[in-house]
């Protein structure tokens, strides 16, 4: 693709393109949305199939981890995806998010992206994606699970003071134009493969666990008034990290802003908070 003529996105492209057999089954496009995470519950609320996948041109009220800002400017990725599974998947599914995100970028541009714990994707050590889940878990009855994806395709960092030096972009990196549609194919038919129910789900953890660049680095982990320091030693099937403490004991953290250390330099905090991705109705 030519970097100076943006790809003109168009759902029924994509749909053509998609030979999954629950992910991507019906695609739903809007060229502005607040963000595409109410309009997927919303949908969800309504009965819509699993597996539909919402997307947007551009959100406007894009959101992050802990509530942060998302910027989604037009010429960029933001879609959710709404599943139905069961308690047992849930773990999964930010390593199959995740890891999906990882193969379509690799299969379209040959970049090599690598995985910050839990789930933030980066490129040369700089935030390419984020990826958000939100689950509804009501007392009975079945489990909503809406997974929302943003990718910087095309935006310029420097335009943006706050993730100037956190973050790049997907055509900034391959130093070419890239197709939205050919991103979101590779991704979606990745996610279908890994979410099928013949998938063993050990296989999902250990190919996202290879992916993982945070381990066997330093790393401080706060939890509102508690700081751990340590070494990013592993990460169970559960997803939690393994931090081995200066005692030499080790720790299982399951919440927490992780900032990776380098050379005694620490990097902007990154959060995960399992409650934040996780909201009992
Ligand atoms: C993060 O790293 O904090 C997660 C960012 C998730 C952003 C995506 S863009 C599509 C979906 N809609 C939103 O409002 N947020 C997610």
């Amino acid at each position: 693709m030519d970097a100076q003529e943006p790809e003109v996105f168009s759902a029924d492209a994509l749909r053509k393109r998609l030979s999954t057999r629950i992910i991507g089954r019906r695609i739903i496009y809007h060229d502005r949305l607040p963000s595409t995470m109410d309009a997927a519950r919303e949908a969800a609320r309504n009965g819509i199939s699993e597996g539909a996948v919402i997307i947007t041109g551009e959100q406007v009220r894009g959101r992050g981890r802990l509530n942060r800002e998302w910027l989604t400017p037009a010429g960029n990725i933001a879609l959710s995806i709404i599943l139905y599974p069961d308690r047992e998947t849930l773990p999964y599914l930010i390593m199959m998010a995740a890891t999906a995100v990882c193969r379509g970028i690799e299969a379209v541009t040959g970049l090599k992206p690598g995985i910050k714990w839990p789930n933030d994707i980066l490129i040369n050590g700089k935030k390419v994606c984020g990826i958000l889940i939100e689950n509804e878990l009501p007392y009975k009855g079945s489990v909503t699970a809406v997974i929302g994806i943003g990718i910087n395709t095309g935006l310029q960092p420097e335009a943006y003071r706050e993730i100037t030096e956190t973050a790049t972009s997907l055509e900034r990196e391959a130093g070419m134009g890239i197709s939205r549609t050919e991103i979101i194919v590779g991704l979606l038919e990745a996610f279908d493969e890994l979410y099928d129910p013949g998938q063993d789900r050990a296989t999902v953890y250990a190919d996202w666990k290879a992916r993982l660049v945070t381990l066997g680095e330093q790393v401080t982990v706060t939890w509102k008034d508690n700081v751990l320091e340590g070494t990013a030693e592993s990460v169970d099937e559960s997803g939690a990290l393994v931090l081995r403490l200066p005692d030499g004991s080790t720790t299982v953290v399951v919440a927490g802003d992780v900032t990776l250390r380098k050379n005694n330099e620490a990097e902007e905090p990154e959060s995960f908070d399992p409650a934040d991705e996780s909201e009992d109705t």
